[in-house]
This record gives structure tokens, C-alpha cells and sequence, in this order.
């Protein structure tokens, strides 16, 4: 039973690294305790049916007696759990509330409550973008999972930290099927994963230490993060006031306001935050991610074409939340905005790239 409510994968999506240590802890101790407490009551059933005589507590009936006795089922008619009962619209407005996404012209973002600024919308439209571009970063990696020197030949304990479709995962699980993944104690897997996570965490160094805490001594960690200073091979292609040069302003500008920095990348964060929370081992890829086929090689043509595919299919929902929710811009302003910065990626010759960095570091045995 533990072992089967531990292996589940939870979809979280919105909460604060923290956060989301803590709600696991706090998971992992509820169901803990759920075990512990069946524990108990098979050792006090099996061994002594009779009041403790020194606490006066009734006496624990054995299974038999309840496998003896019909339950009674006219219970259900009035009872308050049941759908019919006098909670039943409380209920129902708890469970609709839960599932209130912030609405931003006609998309869906994460939900009001804690202080989560997950920037991207969290519905069908965009899922469609991140599943292509899952797959453009696989591509741009060697056509591998993970660069960190695993050991896949032992049973791992994985996490993929900040999941959303879930792909990574359910591609990890599939391609080492002895994984168990979504546990949460210290000292507990043998790799973490994160990727694509810019402009989403507060304190980097808190969520590196946060890994390091959670890794066995001798695992890995790797984070797969994107830039945001687009380039262009054309000079004057893309200058700081052109639309995507503004695109770039805006979000940097975006990140010191909600205080996650879209800029990781670009100021180095990851090798320095790594190094300074203790990881040993460093090793590291810089990957110029071409917008378009316009690169020679050939992998990097495929995934200039995916991920060209992938921005220009969904760029409202890259956009729009960071221009007006964060920036403060209206509706109208963002709209024209996004239709420059798409006709600048589609102008022939431009040749853009953005840095994305890969950096897998080792907890010291
Ligand atoms: C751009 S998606 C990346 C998804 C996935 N890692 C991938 O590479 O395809 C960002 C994900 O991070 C989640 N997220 C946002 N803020 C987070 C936070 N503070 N802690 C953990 N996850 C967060 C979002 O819900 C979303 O699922």
C-alpha cells in the first residue's frame, strides 16, 4: 500500500519549490501515518482483543465481526457525504473553485491561489507547443533524456521537478522501467530533473540546495534551462528595439518584477548556484537553438524547424501573460506586439538563435 501511494505521480504544477518539498514531506508523513496506523491495528487485533488495563481503552473487534455483520445501506439516503445531501452544492463549489485557472482572454493560467507566477497557460492549445518542443529538445541533446553520467543499470528513484505534460517523465519511465519516481525525503533519489522552468522560481539557490538536500550522496541533478537573449547571425538582425529585442526587454524586465528571473542562461545562474550549493563534478553544453532551418547540421535544422513551428503556433501564450498580468500592458498593445515580434522571426535572412544551457552536477558521495 505505501509502496503503491509513494510510486504515484503527482501533477502539481503551481507551487513554490518549497512548496512542493514541503506538500511531498507532508504527503509522504499522511501516508506514513495511514500506514503506520494499519500497523498498529493488525498488531493490536493480533495480539490481545481485551481493554487495556492500563489505559482503560474498548477493546479493538477483530475483522471477523465485521465481516459478519451486513452493512447497512440506508445510510446513504440522507447521509451529508452523499451527492444528494445538504453538502452536496458546497462540495461541488469547493471542487469548481479548485479548478478555477486565472482566466486571460479566453486562455487558462495557474490557479489564483499561493503565490505561484507560472507565466505559461496551462491548457490543451499550449500542452500542443511544449509536446513539440519536448521532443526539439531531445533532439538538440544527442537524442538522449539526460547528459548527467547516470548509472541506468541500478533501480533509480527520479523526480522530475516542474513536469507539466509530463512527457520527460513518462519517456524516462518508459525507457528504464525499474525507475520509481515521486517520493520526497532527504537523501532520497539517485537523479533529479528540471527543465524549462525560467521565470518560475523564486530562489534559485534555495532550489538547488533543495535538490542537494533531497539527492543520496553520489546522485545527480541536471537542469536543462532556456535563454532569453535572442540573436541574430545578421547584424542589426535583431537590435534592442526591434520586436524582439523589446520581447527580451520585457521579459527581463518581467523577472525582477515578480523577483524569477527569466535571465538564468544568460547571467550564468545554474553553474554558479551548482557550485556554491556543494554539487561536485560539473559538467556542462551550451546549445545555440536556431529559430528556423536555417543551421547546416542537420539535427540542428530539424529542431530549428520544430521549435520555429512550436513558437510561432502558440506566441500569444509565450506572450500575453508576461506582457499584461506582469508588465501591465493592455490586451490590445500586447496583441500588436506579438503580431510585430512573429513577423520579425518570419523576416528571411534574420537567422536568430537562443542560448540554452544544459548543467549536470554530482551530490559528493
Ligand atoms: C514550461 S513548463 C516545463 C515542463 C517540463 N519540465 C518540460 O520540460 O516539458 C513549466 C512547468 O513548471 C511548473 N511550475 C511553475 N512554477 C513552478 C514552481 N515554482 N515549482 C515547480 N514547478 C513549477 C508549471 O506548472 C509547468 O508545468
Amino acid at each position: 500500500m505505501l509502496q503503491k501511494l509513494t510510486s504515484v505521480r503527482f501533477s502539481y504544477g503551481q507551487h513554490e519549490p518549497s512548496a512542493v518539498f514541503d506538500l511531498r514531506r507532508l504527503l509522504g508523513q499522511l501516508i506514513s501515518t495511514v500506514a503506520y496506523c494499519n500497523l498498529d491495528a493488525t498488531l493490536l487485533v493480533g495480539s490481545n482483543n481485551q481493554p487495556n488495563s492500563t489505559t482503560n481503552r474498548p477493546a479493538i473487534l477483530p475483522a471477523s465481526h465485521w465481516r459478519s455483520i451486513p452493512v447497512d445501506d440506508n445510510n446513504d439516503a440522507d447521509s451529508h457525504l452523499s451527492e444528494s445531501g445538504s453538502n452536496a452544492s458546497s462540495t461541488t463549489s469547493l471542487r469548481e473553485s479548485l479548478l478555477e485557472y486565472r482566466k486571460l482572454f479566453g486562455r487558462t493560467y495557474h490557479h489564483e491561489l499561493g503565490q505561484a507566477e507560472s507565466w505559461l497557460p496551462n491548457d490543451e492549445k499550449h500542452a500542443a507547443s511544449m509536446e513539440l518542443a519536448h521532443y526539439a529538445a531531445i533532439l538538440m541533446t544527442d537524442s538522449k533524456l539526460f547528459l548527467a553520467p547516470l548509472d541506468t543499470n541500478k533501480s533509480l528513484k527520479v523526480l522530475d521537478l516542474g513536469t507539466g505534460t509530463g512527457h520527460w517523465a513518462i519517456d524516462f519511465a518508459d525507457q528504464y522501467p525499474s525507475a520509481d519516481d515521486w517520493s520526497w525525503p532527504d537523501n532520497t533519489f539517485d537523479f533529479i530533473y528540471v527543465r524549462f522552468l525560467t521565470g518560475c522560481i523564486l530562489d534559485w539557490g534555495h532550489f538547488y540546495r533543495e535538490a542537494f538536500r533531497c539527492l543520496k550522496p553520489g546522485g545527480w541533478l541536471e537542469h536543462f534551462e532556456i535563454g532569453i537573449s535572442w540573436q541574430s547571425e545578421n547584424p542589426g538582425g535583431i537590435t534592442p528595439e526591434s520586436p524582439i529585442g523589446q520581447m527580451v526587454q520585457l521579459f527581463t524586465e518581467a523577472g525582477e518584477k515578480t523577483g524569477r528571473t527569466f535571465r538564468i542562461v544568460d547571467d550564468g545562474l545554474q553553474t554558479k548556484y551548482m557550485k556554491e550549493t556543494g554539487f561536485v563534478e560539473l559538467g556542462e553544453r551550451d546549445i545555440h537553438v536556431p529559430h528556423g532551418a536555417w543551421m547546416e547540421d542537420a539535427t540542428m535544422k530539424q529542431v530549428g524547424i520544430i521549435l520555429g513551428e512550436a513558437l510561432l503556433e502558440d506566441l500569444e501564450g509565450y506572450t500575453m501573460y508576461v506582457f499584461t498580468a506582469i508588465n501591465g500592458w493592455a490586451e490590445e498593445g500586447a496583441r500588436a506586439l506579438t503580431a510585430h515580434i512573429r513577423s520579425h522571426f518570419k523576416r528571411p535572412g534574420l537567422q536568430a538563435w537562443v542560448p540554452r544551457k544544459v548543467v549536470w552536477a554530482k551530490k559528493p558521495e
